[in-house]
Formats: C-alpha cells, structure tokens, sequence
C-alpha cells in the first residue's frame, strides 16, 4: 500500500532516531506531525536535553544554529535552507563589535533572533519570553540591546535601564497597527488582547499583555479568557484553536504572516530525512563563544 507523506515521515523518523520541532508559527500540518510545538525558548530547552540523534528543526535558520549550538554532536536539519530571520540578519558581527567599541561599559544583551556570529559577540541572549527577567538580572545600569528595537524598548520599559537598542525590527510583527487592535476592540469588546513583545511600542500600549508566543498559549488556557484578540504571526490560532475548543481566538491582523516560516512544508521534512540535508552547522570557533551567551540565558531562565 503506498503509505502518505507524514506516514513516510514517522517510520524515518523512527529509523534515523530523529526528533521533530516546530515553531509555534509553523504551518497547522507541520506542528500537527512534530514531537514538540513551543516558542524559541522552549525549542532551545528542548534541544538541548534530547537524546535524539538528529534534530528537524521546523522555524528558521537562527533557530536551527541556536541547537547547533547546544548540540555539536547532534545533526541539525532546517528542511528548506533558505527559511531565514530578516530581523535577524539586520546586524552582523562586524557591525555590533564596531557599537561595542562606542559603549565599553555596556553589557550586550542579544535577542536569540541573531546570527551565531552575533551571539558570539554578546555577553547574554533572551528571548521574548526572558527578556525582562535577564536584564533585570544584570548588574549593570547601561544595556546594549540587539537587534529588535521593539522587544528593546518593551524590556526598558519595564526594568527602568538606559538600554541603547539596535534599530532592527521584524517586518511581520510591524504590519500590526494600533488601527487594527482599536477595530478589533470594537468588534469583540469582551475580547483580551495579547500581542508579541516584537510590535510596535503604540500596538503594545493597547494590548492586556505582550507575551511570547508560548507565553500567549498559556494565557489563552486560562478560565477567565473566552474571547483573546491576538497580535502576532496567523499560524499561532492552528494551535489557540486545537487546544482551546469552545474559546474564540481573532487574529490582530491577517497580514502578519512570515513568509520564511510558510517555506518548511511536509514534503520538505521527508526529503531532510531522506538526504539528511540541508544540515546547519556552527563552525566551532563562533559556537564556543556563542554557548557562553546562551548558557548565561539558560543559567537564568
Ligand atoms: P517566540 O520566542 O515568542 O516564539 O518568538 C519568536 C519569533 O520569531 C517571533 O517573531
Ligand atoms: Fe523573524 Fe519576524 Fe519571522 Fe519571527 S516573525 S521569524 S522575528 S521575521
């Protein structure tokens, strides 16, 4: 009997001793057929206690370095190459030891959407989800934050640190315009509003909470919220619905899609797991240097 794509997909699965992680913003059919669905922390978390021998990593290129990072001697797989971050890609190496060079005494704190390279110019990562807590944890009045100008200024809002931030922003989360909050308030006016720290300052003004895309799954579970207006990537309502039956989930704005996420598709997965490729590698040198910056994350998480 010819077997279908995700059954053919399992039984390598198996064969290859292989784990499958998804992205919260992955495609509904991707996140259906992975071993584990969660936000960039999360995933990292995950790959760095599996004991699988090859990791599919189904989100974007940083993600996939980030468990290369932690697990060197694990193969790590990004179904579709040039599944990328333009936020991260909007500093380089180069470009952030230059700013160091302006602000000796500022402690670097990097988003974990960054390049390794970048990452091993840093003294700590974050993601959405740690950012307030690890900047709170430093010892140190002046920040320098890279690259997301938006979860910058959230963290500064809330931990009072003069915080010098890269101008880099996500080209998805900026199509979400406090208009489209303001009209969805109006249509749903029972309705919670939680957005992604990655918007913009005057989107998260509006909003009950900004939380990291896990962070939004957790409070949609709770029993005081049946209605939540969400302000971050579309694809985050397969998992709000599939685990919230009975609630209503309304997206802040159709038009927050990333595109470099939609490229991993099932078809994708089965041929990494056929040719194992596309592998992404950190070469030691950076990866060393960028664990410290993780690990101080990890550390505090
Ligand atoms: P989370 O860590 O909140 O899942 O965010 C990752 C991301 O890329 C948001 O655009
Ligand atoms: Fe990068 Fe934005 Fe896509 Fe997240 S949603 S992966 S920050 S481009």
């Amino acid at each position: 009997m010819i077997k279908t794509t995700e059954e053919r997909i399992l039984k390598l699965k198996k064969e290859r001793n292989a784990v499958i992680l998804s992205h919260n913003y992955q495609r509904g059919e991707v996140q259906d057929i992975a071993d584990f669905v969660g936000d960039s922390l999360e995933l990292s978390q995950k790959a760095a206690k599996t004991d699988a021998d090859v990791i599919i990593f189904c989100g974007v290129h940083f993600m996939a370095e980030t468990a290369s990072i932690l697990c060197p001697d694990k193969t790590v797989l990004l179904p579709d190459a040039g599944a990328g971050c333009p936020m991260a890609n909007m500093i380089t190496a180069e470009q952030l030891r230059q700013k160091k060079k302006e602000l000796p005494n500022a402690t670097v704190v990097t988003y974990i959407n960054s390049t390794a390279a970048v990452k091993a110019e840093s003294d700590y990562c974050c993601t959405s989800a740690n950012g307030v807590k690890i900047v709170k944890s430093i010892d140190n009045e002046e920040i320098l934050f890279v690259p997301d100008q938006y979860l910058g200024d959230f963290i500064a809002r809330r931990t009072g640190k003069k915080m010098t931030l890269w101008p880099g922003y996500c080209p998805t989360h900026v199509k979400i315009i406090p208009e489209d909050i303001i009209r969805q308030k109006n249509e749903h006016p029972g309705a919670k509003v939680v957005v992604h720290p990655e918007c913009r300052p005057d989107v998260i003004a509006l909003a009950d909470e900004a939380l990291s895309t896990s962070g939004m799954i957790r409070y949609a579970a709770r029993e005081d919220v049946s209605e939540m207006i969400v302000g971050t990537e579309v694809e985050i309502l397969h998992r709000l619905n599939k685990e919230n039956p009975g609630k209503k989930f309304f997206p802040a704005s159709k038009k927050a899609i990333c595109p470099n996420m939609k490229l991993i598709t099932l078809d994708k997965i089965l041929n990494a797991l056929e040719t194992m490729t596309p592998e992404v590698k950190v070469p030691e040198e950076i990866r060393v240097k960028a664990r410290a910056a993780v690990d101080q994350m990890l550390a505090i998480v």
